[in-house]
């Protein structure tokens, strides 16, 4: 048997992260040079069924049976053996390689999910759709994330910017123009998990204050839609300008992430706020062309930001 390789991108909200998870819509746009491969390499003297995973990136060098139920990799080969119908699984090798950044924000979770579903599934001979590979991978982020709204793994399964909206689903945008945002890492790992469970209660507790600031997060994702679809960077600017606003009022921002987000806009980008589930991990900036480097070189400075940039392309290139 052949190794198979297959990998899948890493991802950014846009707008409207958290006020997702309840009900309202949200954009995201995939990081298709950021990517978590899983090789899956047979390996015939191993007893039946031994599947070891071997990562650096992830810290892991061991049986997949070892790693806790929540695990996105133990549910993805889970999930992709039970959706093939088969009972014993591979002796095989997982190698898992990665230049997406982990747990910072950036899907890493629902990459590892999809890149592990398509390179099992392919091993086994029969590749799954990207239907099912979306179905299985946001069953992956369930145990992960608890409840999330589904938009990781659809953005990283697609691969195309999308307006997502839970029970609605997804929506690909065409771009009136080419857009370039810049991303920085705060250094915080903070877990999404916790951070969507810290705004759920705190909607239970005073639904008064949040519920309007959710829907006020659902107007402005609204408007950058239009403003994506119509190439108006001004609007763009304003409602991720807003957003972040809303999401600092929401608690979700932290010391680090707010730095990033001074430092993008003194070297000159158009707009900041933090991307996933906050506390922690990434910014993403908005930024013209001719300030890329500016940015880049600013955020630089801040120890461990690692920034880089991406480009949304308009039309059906995106
Ligand atoms: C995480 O990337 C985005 C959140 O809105 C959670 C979710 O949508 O599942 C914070």
């Amino acid at each position: 048997m052949p190794a198979i390789a297959q990998s899948a991108c890493g991802k950014a909200i846009l707008l409207g992260e958290h006020a997702v998870v309840h009900s309202q819509p949200a954009i995201a746009i995939p990081l298709s040079s950021k990517r978590i491969t899983v090789r899956v390499e047979a390996q015939i003297v191993s007893p039946t069924g031994k599947i070891w995973v071997n990562s650096p990136v992830l810290g892991l060098n061991q049986d997949l049976g070892s790693l806790p139920e929540y695990h996105p990799l133990f549910q993805a080969v889970r999930l992709t053996l039970a959706e093939l119908g088969v009972i014993q699984g591979p002796s095989c090798t997982l190698h898992i390689s990665s230049t997406l950044p982990i747990s910072s924000g950036l899907g890493s979770s629902a990459s590892l999910a999809v890149a592990t579903i398509r390179a099992l599934s392919e091993f086994l001979g029969h590749p799954l759709d990207l239907d099912t590979v979306n179905r299985i991978a946001f069953e992956c982020e369930t145990y992960v994330h608890g409840k999330p709204s589904g938009i990781d793994n659809t953005v990283v399964t697609y691969e195309k910017p999308i307006f997502f909206q839970k029970d609605r689903g997804a929506e690909i945008i065409q771009p009136g123009k080419q857009f370039t945002f810049v991303l920085a890492d705060s250094g915080v790992s903070k877990s999404t998990h916790q951070t969507v469970a810290g705004l759920a209660r705190d909607l239970t507790d005073d639904f008064e204050t949040i519920q309007p600031k959710l829907e006020q997060i659902g107007l402005l994702v609204i408007q950058g839609k239009q403003a994506l679809l119509q190439g108006n960077t001004d609007s763009l600017a304003d409602a991720i300008n807003r957003n972040q606003a809303l999401l600092s009022d929401l608690n979700l921002s932290c010391p680090e992430l707010d730095l990033l987000i001074r430092e993008a806009m003194r070297a000159g980008a158009l707009a900041a706020k933090l991307t996933g589930g906050g506390r922690g991990g990434h910014m993403l900036a908005l930024v013209e062309d001719d300030k890329i480097e500016p940015v880049l070189e600013a955020l630089q400075k801040v120890l461990g930001s690692n920034p880089f940039f991406t480009i949304v392309k308009p039309g059906a290139e995106a």
